[in-house]
C-alpha cells in the first residue's frame, strides 16, 4: 500500500538493523537506525568510513547483497521495501526512489549511447514512443548542463568526462520524477573544480522534480550548503541529528564536534591543515559495550560511558527543529559548557582533556 498523505515521509526507516555474516562473526553494519525524510527535504548523512552510510542507503533501494540479514522497516512512500522481492522493487526503483553512486559507471552501461539509456529509463515507467522518450532525454541532458545535448545523446559513456557522466546519471535519476533521490558520495570521485558543477546539476534536478534528497557525503561543506537536516552516523548508528545550524553551531555529541574540527582550515601561515579525530572506529563484529565513541572521546567518564550506550535523545539547546544526540553529556556539550573538547588532544588519548571534573 502506498501512502496518500502528502506530508507523510517519503522515506521512513524504522529501527533498521543490517548484519553481514563473516568468518569472524557477524558484522553489525547498521545497528538500529531511525530516519525519516519528508517530501522535498534534503537530508545529509555524514560520518567516517565504515559507519554504515552506504548500507543504510542500499537498504532503501533494496540493493543489499543477498547474504545481508535485516531487521526493522524501510518504507518508501508507504511501501515496505525491506525483504520484498525484486518484482515489488521494480515498481519503486527509478519511479519513486532513485540512486546516484560515487562512480557513474556503476549506473551507466558502456555499450549503449547515453541518450538511449535515458530514453530506456523513461520507457521503463512511462508510456512513451521511442521518439518521445528521445526528445525528453535531450531535455534532461540540457537540464543537467550537457552542451550540445542532441548530438551528445548519441555518444557512449566513454566519450564523456567523469563529471559529464555524473550529469548523465543525474538525468537518469530524475527521469521519472522520483519522490526521493539517494546520492552516495556523488562528487567524491571528481576533481574539486567539477564537484561544485555537479552539485549545481543536482540542485537543478531537485528544483525540477521537487524530489527529496538523501545525500551521503564526507564533505561537511557540501552538507552545509545543501541540506536542511543532518544525520551524523558512527559505528552503525545515528549519533546526532538536527538542523544544519544546530549541528554546526550547537553539536551535542563529541564525535560531531570532532568532525567539524577536522574540516580543512587555514592556519596562520596560510597552509591548509586537517585535524582528524585521533583513533579509529570500533570493530562492528560482536557486541559493543558502552558508548562506541568512548575510546576516542576526550570527555569520556568511564563509570558512565563504558557501561551504557547512550540513546539518541533530545538536546536541551535546540533552536531549529528537533535536535537529538547520543551522548550522556549532550546538553553540556551543546551548551558549550564542556569547553573546547578536542583542543588539547594532539594524539594522547590516555589522559582525556576533560575527563577529570567532567561533567
Ligand atoms: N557486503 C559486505 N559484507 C561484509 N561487511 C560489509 C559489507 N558491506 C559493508 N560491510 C561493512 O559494513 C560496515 C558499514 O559499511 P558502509 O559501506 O555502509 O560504510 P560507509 O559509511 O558507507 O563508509 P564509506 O564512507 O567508506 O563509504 C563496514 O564495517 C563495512 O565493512
Ligand atoms: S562523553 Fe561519554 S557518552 Fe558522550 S561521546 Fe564521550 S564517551 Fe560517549
Ligand atoms: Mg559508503
Amino acid at each position: 500500500m502506498t501512502s496518500s498523505d502528502p506530508f507523510a515521509p517519503v522515506l521512513d526507516i524504522q529501527d533498521l538493523h543490517v548484519d553481514f555474516p563473516t568468518g569472524e562473526g557477524a558484522v553489525h553494519a547498521v545497528r538500529g537506525v531511525d530516519l525519516q525524510v519528508a517530501p522535498g527535504e534534503v537530508v545529509g548523512i555524514v560520518g567516517e568510513s565504515g559507519s554504515g552510510k552506504s548500507v543504510t542507503a542500499l537498504s532503501a533501494m533494496g540493493l543489499l547483497p543477498r547474504q545481508a540479514r535485516t531487521r526493522g522497516g524501510v518504507r518508501v512512500k508507504g511501501q515496505e521495501v525491506l525483504g520484498v522481492g525484486e518484482r515489488a522493487l521494480m515498481g519503486v526503483r527509478g519511479r519513486t526512489i532513485s540512486m546516484i553512486f560515487q562512480d557513474p559507471m556503476t549506473s551507466l552501461n558502456p555499450v549503449y549511447s547515453v541518450g538511449w539509456q535515458i530514453a530506456e529509463a523513461l520507457r521503463a515507467h512511462q508510456k512513451l514512443t521511442k521518439a518521445e522518450a528521445f526528445e525528453r532525454a535531450v531535455q534532461l541532458l540540457t537540464l543537467v548542463g550537457i552542451p550540445r545535448p542532441r548530438e551528445r545523446a548519441a555518444d557512449y559513456p566513454h566519450a564523456f568526462s567523469g563529471g559529464m557522466r555524473q550529469r548523465v546519471v543525474i538525468a537518469i535519476a530524475m527521469a521519472n520524477d522520483p519522490e526521493i533521490i539517494l546520492a552516495d558520495e556523488p562528487t567524491t570521485a571528481l576533481d574539486v573544480t567539477v564537484q561544485a558543477q555537479i552539485l549545481e546539476a543536482l540542485k537543478k534536478a531537485l528544483e525540477e522534480t521537487r524530489a527529496a534528497l538523501l545525500l551521503i557525503t564526507h564533505d561537511l561543506g557540501v552538507v552545509a550548503g545543501l541540506a536542511d537536516r543532518v544525520v551524523v552516523m558512527y559505528a552503525g548508528r545515528a549519533v546526532e541529528t538536527g538542523s544544519v545550524d544546530d549541528i554546526f553551531y550547537r553539536p551535542g555529541m563529541p564525535y560531531t564536534v570532532g568532525l567539524i574540527g577536522s574540516l580543512p582550515r587555514l592556519d596562520s601561515d596560510g597552509t591548509e591543515r586537517l585535524r582528524p579525530i585521533p583513533g579509529s572506529p570500533p570493530s562492528l563484529v560482536g557486541d559493543l559495550q558502552g558508548c562506541p565513541f568512548a575510546p576516542r572521546c576526550p570527555m569520556r567518564v568511564p563509570e558512565i560511558c563504558d557501561l551504557e550506550e547512550p540513546a539518541l535523545r533530545p538536546v536541551a539547546s535546540q533552536e531549529a527543529g528537533p535536535h537529538l544526540a547520543a551522548c550522556h553529556f549532550a546538553d553540556k556539550v551543546a551548551s558549550g559548557a564542556a569547553g573546547p573538547i578536542f583542543a588539547a588532544t594532539s594524539a594522547d588519548l590516555s589522559e582525556p582533556a576533560l575527563a577529570e571534573g567532567a561533567p
